[in-house]
């Protein structure tokens, strides 16, 4: 598999040979790939060359080290459309995954300056506080906090929000749900998040704040999320012109 005569680098030859092995389900997640001085014995060539390409599948997240144990194969990342106001319910259900939640924090508080701004909403206002771990088929996902203002959300109660709130707001209050603002940004996990997820802290991790809002403009939720960076990836299709 590695061709000596061709002018394709060895170790993207070696990558893209891991890569076609985990495609084809030669390689599963979990699976242990052979050491670098197996595939360097193997294919005659160095053990440096094989660093590179599994450092590059490492970069990529499609394998994973483990101290002491050895380059497993990843999980597949969860490739999330970002066109479509969804929720995590919805999302995960589309994949055939089930989708829960574990409660970390419910209350009513009196909304912060900030929070108030965010919501449109006066400094003291009563606001659910809702975090929640979203775990998919019992992997945990992502950690992610909602305010959302108890004068315009009536009755949210722990047993809802241990299902789906987007659900709630739609079925049960009637009210529509039409846009919302989303920022992105890379982060690395706190100890609460490595604590809460099961992962390493310093883990790369995506920080989502969603601005929701309903269709005559009233702002719904501001939600602050931690999604693991090893298990999504998003996209968006793009226009060069509207
Ligand atoms: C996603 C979004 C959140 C939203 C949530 C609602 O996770 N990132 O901003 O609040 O979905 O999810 P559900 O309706 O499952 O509670």
């Amino acid at each position: 598999m590695i061709d000596k005569s061709s002018p394709i680098p060895f170790y993207y030859q070696l990558e893209s040979f891991i890569k076609d092995q985990i495609n084809s389900g030669n390689l599963v997640p979990g699976d242990t790939i052979p050491s670098e001085r197996e595939y360097a014995e193997a294919y005659g060539i160095s053990r440096m060359t094989v660093r590179q390409a599994i450092n590059a599948l490492v970069t990529e997240g499609l394998l994973y080290r483990k101290k002491g144990s050895g380059t497993f194969v990843a999980n597949k990342k969860i490739e999330q459309p970002l066109q479509g106001l969804t929720s995590f319910t919805e999302d995960m259900k589309k994949r055939g995954m089930n989708p829960t939640s574990e409660l970390i924090h419910f209350e009513i508080v009196p909304a912060s300056i900030n929070i108030a701004d965010e919501l449109h909403i006066k400094e003291h206002a009563p606001v659910y506080e809702i975090k929640r771990i979203r775990l998919a088929d019992g992997e945990p996902m992502a950690l992610e906090t909602n305010y959302l203002s108890a004068n315009l959300v009536k009755g949210l109660t722990e047993e809802v929000v241990n299902t789906s709130i987007y659900a709630y707001i739609e079925e049960k209050l009637n009210l529509e749900i039409a846009h919302a603002d989303q920022m992105i940004e890379s982060i690395q996990a706190s100890s609460e998040d490595a604590r809460l997820l099961k992962i390493n802290k310093d883990h790369p991790m995506l920080y989502i704040k969603r601005n929701t809002f309903l269709q005559d403009g009233t702002p719904l939720e501001l939600v602050k999320s931690h999604y693991r960076g090893d298990r999504y990836k998003f996209y968006i299709k793009m226009k060069r012109f509207e």
